[in-house]
């Protein structure tokens, strides 16, 4: 029998991707064949994100845009899988008659089964059990790992954020074990990979929910050890957890990249306490100078939410003003989005033409520090890990700084993907460096 095809298509963050990873793995196992044109599969799924409505508005429009195809062709499956699956359940499959399969975050390393019920005629919800999958499940043969591979540490999240949908789609925290963790990191670095990023919701709490308890410092340490390892990050981390100890590692660890992301979401001490985030504006700063000390080169990179319920303009200033102090080398800036079921949802937010100009002001302050910052490094030397080809000019190739900027600079022959290089910079953007090898010159 012909294998059936099927279009994988993924929205949201790094943890996403790498569950499409893990999605994929199992489809190959149940001898489905991976399709990048939706005309051609016979199944188009949906690894969804949740945490703004806007993701889930692209995500139903994507969707509609398919119907056409699939009056064309009856039989083809339309699937949401992940967070989107795991917040609405049963009543998307009652909601949208043509989707009949809706996966939960549990469930990506069953979907080649849950799939082949899905293209037998049956309408399959998979929301309950499940569970995560562990370092075996990675499979690098069947879905071959690039010079930069992700590693999830830690699964969900129990920190329960006033606007945050994720504790209540992705469930409270399961940290992995260590060795799990060494081992799935050793697998991917055997098959090639030589940049690890190890993932959690708050990755600095990993090993709190261990028995008995671990310290995160020390997985860093363990995972930096490894053989064939040239770089090491690991995202996301809270501000409550980064702790002396994981701070110091930066001016101990020459492979962990310098930088972290550290998400403030505010610098109004009033509106942290709303966001039930556990930190001040002081306290934030605190850490920030802790990580500077063992390395002051060390970049920080932040998220922002403007407009949570109850922002004043004073407390928007703040959050502008914490940008100054810091001059995080990246930022992303949202705009505040009620998500269902979460405490904020209840609260009244600002006007949205008030939360529009307040994004638009933070967005345009950090596009001024971080257009300062790049062109400050024109002229300087910096290593740079070779990821491959730009998408649009093959004659320009890109990579990453070790503070985690990226970096363009001009195709040479015997050039691959995970060498490392080093790049005199020449110009600068606002979200980018350009260069030149300095072998070259
Ligand atoms: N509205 C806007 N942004 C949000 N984030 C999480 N929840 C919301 C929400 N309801 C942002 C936070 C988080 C990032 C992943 O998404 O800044 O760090
Ligand atoms: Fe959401 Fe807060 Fe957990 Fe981050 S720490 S995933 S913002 S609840």
């Amino acid at each position: 029998m012909k294998s059936p095809k099927v279009a994988l298509v993924t929205f949201g963050c790094q943890m996403n991707k790498l569950d499409s990873e893990i999605a994929e793995a199992s489809l190959l196992r149940e001898g489905f064949l991976l399709v990048d044109d939706p005309a051609e599969a016979d199944a188009v799924l949906f690894n969804t994100c949740a945490v703004r409505a806007h993701a889930e508005e692209r995500v139903v429009s994507r969707l509609a845009a398919l119907y056409p195809l699939q009056d064309r062709r009856p039989g083809l499956v339309l699937g949401i899988l992940g967070c989107m699956a795991q917040e609405h359940g049963e009543a998307f499959l009652e909601r949208y008659p043509r989707v009949s399969l809706v996966a939960g975050t549990g469930h990506f390393h069953m979907l080649g089964a849950l799939l082949e019920r899905a293209l037998s005629g049956e309408r399959v919800a998979a929301l309950e059990g499940g569970g995560d999958p562990d370092s075996d499940r990675r499979d690098p043969r069947a879905v071959p790992v690039g010079p930069r591979a992700f590693v999830a540490v830690q699964r969900g999240c129990s920190m329960g954020c006033a606007y945050c949908i994720v504790p209540s789609v992705r469930g409270p925290w399961r940290s992995r074990s260590k060795e799990d963790v060494l081992r799935e990191c050793r697998k991917v670095l055997e098959a090639g990979a030589v940049d690890l990023t190890l993932l959690g919701q708050t990755v600095d709490a990993w090993g709190r929910d261990l028995s008995p308890r671990q310290r995160f410092a020390d997985l860093l340490r363990a995972v930096h050890d490894l053989p064939g390892l040239k770089r090491l990050h690991f995202v996301t981390s809270h501000p409550l957890f980064l702790d002396g100890e994981t701070a110091s590692l930066f001016g101990e660890l020459p492979r962990l990249a310098r930088w972290v992301h550290l998400p403030p979401q505010s610098g109004s001490d009033r509106v942290l306490r709303a966001m039930r985030r556990g930190y001040t504006r002081e306290k934030y700063l605190e850490t920030v100078r802790a990580v500077k000390e063992g390395s002051p080169d060390v970049e920080i990179a932040g998220d922002f939410i403007c407009g949570f319920p109850g922002e004043t303009e004073e407390d928007h200033r703040e959050t502008l003003s914490l940008m100054e102090e810091v001059r995080f080398s990246q930022c992303y800036v949202f705009k505040y989005s009620p998500r269902p079921g979460t405490p904020a949802a209840a609260m009244e937010p600002p006007p949205a033409e008030v939360i529009r100009r307040r994004h638009a002001e933070a967005l345009a302050l950090h596009e001024r520090i971080s257009a300062e910052k790049n062109r400050s490094l024109v002229g300087t030397l910096q290593e740079v890990l070779v990821e491959g080809p730009s998408p649009r000019n093959p004659d320009r190739w890109t990579g990453r700084t070790v503070h985690h900027r990226i970096a363009h600079f001009p195709a040479r022959d015997g050039l691959r993907p995970g060498d490392l290089v080093r790049l005199r910079i020449t110009s600068a953007s606002p979200v980018s460096l350009a260069g030149e090898m300095e072998e070259d010159r």
